[in-house]
């Protein structure tokens, strides 16, 4: 009798694709723990699940694309493991860029920037403004990112410019996000059921998908199985049973 090669197994059918898939990237540090390596190695194989899950997510046409690379509360961790991601991200974010480029891609950074000194500040918004007029996938990374964080500089914003009353739509329009369709899905890899503070205000109706694969090891037919599954729930946004 011949065995089955599960590892061959055809991947989940595609049907319907979210219009902007949000993901957070959890479980670099328990990869590389597992290994016996240190945490920077699993922020570097997740770099390179990165790279295919950008290139994937382009292939089957998605149109927005945000990671959750880096939060506000990521800035406590260890000296050395942020100077780790920030090596990484300088590498992904300035170095990437060609092959953003190649493959038609705009760049959005999300985030509070005011973390960064001026040359990072400066190096982060010439590759946004290299790519700003690529037509295809918009990529957004979440880079200094606090969900609460972003609420209260869109209202201090609105404040400034001396609004009396805000409205929802002003209030998105203040927002990293402004002119960006809101996630239909949110993936979150690494075993963990929380939202840790990403995309709060855009997130109101997205469908959220939680994965036990540590992000290295989140490949095609991972994501491909989220898709599947979000393709097959019924979204009723707060409306009709
Ligand atoms: C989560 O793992 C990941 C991060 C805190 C950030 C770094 C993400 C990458 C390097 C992926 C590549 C992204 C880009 C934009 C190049 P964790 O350290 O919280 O894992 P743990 O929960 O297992 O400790």
């Amino acid at each position: 009798m011949f065995g089955i090669n599960r590892r061959k197994k055809a991947a989940a059918e595609v049907t319907v694709l979210p219009q902007h898939l949000a993901i957070i990237m959890d479980g670099n540090g328990r990869w590389a723990t597992n290994r016996a390596l240190p945490r920077t190695a699993g922020h570097k194989a997740g770099s390179e699940t990165f790279v295919k899950t950008v290139d994937a997510c382009n292939r089957l046409g998605i149109k927005v694309l945000t990671v959750y690379a880096f939060s506000t509360e990521n800035w406590g961790r260890a000296e050395d493991e942020v100077a780790g991601i920030m090596k990484i991200m300088h590498a992904y974010i300035v170095k990437y860029v060609p092959k953003l480029m190649e493959q038609n891609i705009r760049l959005r950074i999300l985030g509070d920037m005011s973390y960064f000194d001026e040359e990072s500040r400066k190096a982060l918004t010439d590759s946004e403004k290299k790519l700003e007029n690529n037509s295809g996938m918009t990529l957004c990374v979440a880079l200094s990112y606090g969900g609460r964080n972003e609420i209260k500089q869109a209202v201090n914003a609105l404040i400034a410019e001396g609004v009396k009353e805000v409205t929802v739509d002003m209030l998105s329009q203040h927002m990293y996000t402004a002119g960006l369709p809101d996630p239909d899905l949110v993936i979150r890899t690494g075993g963990e059921k929380r939202i840790s503070n990403f995309l709060l205000w855009q997130s109101a109706y997205a469908e959220y998908y939680f994965s036990d694969t540590l992000w290295p090891d989140f490949d095609e037919d991972c994501l491909r199985a989220a898709i599947a599954e979000f393709g097959g729930r019924k979204r009723r946004f707060g409306k009709e049973k």
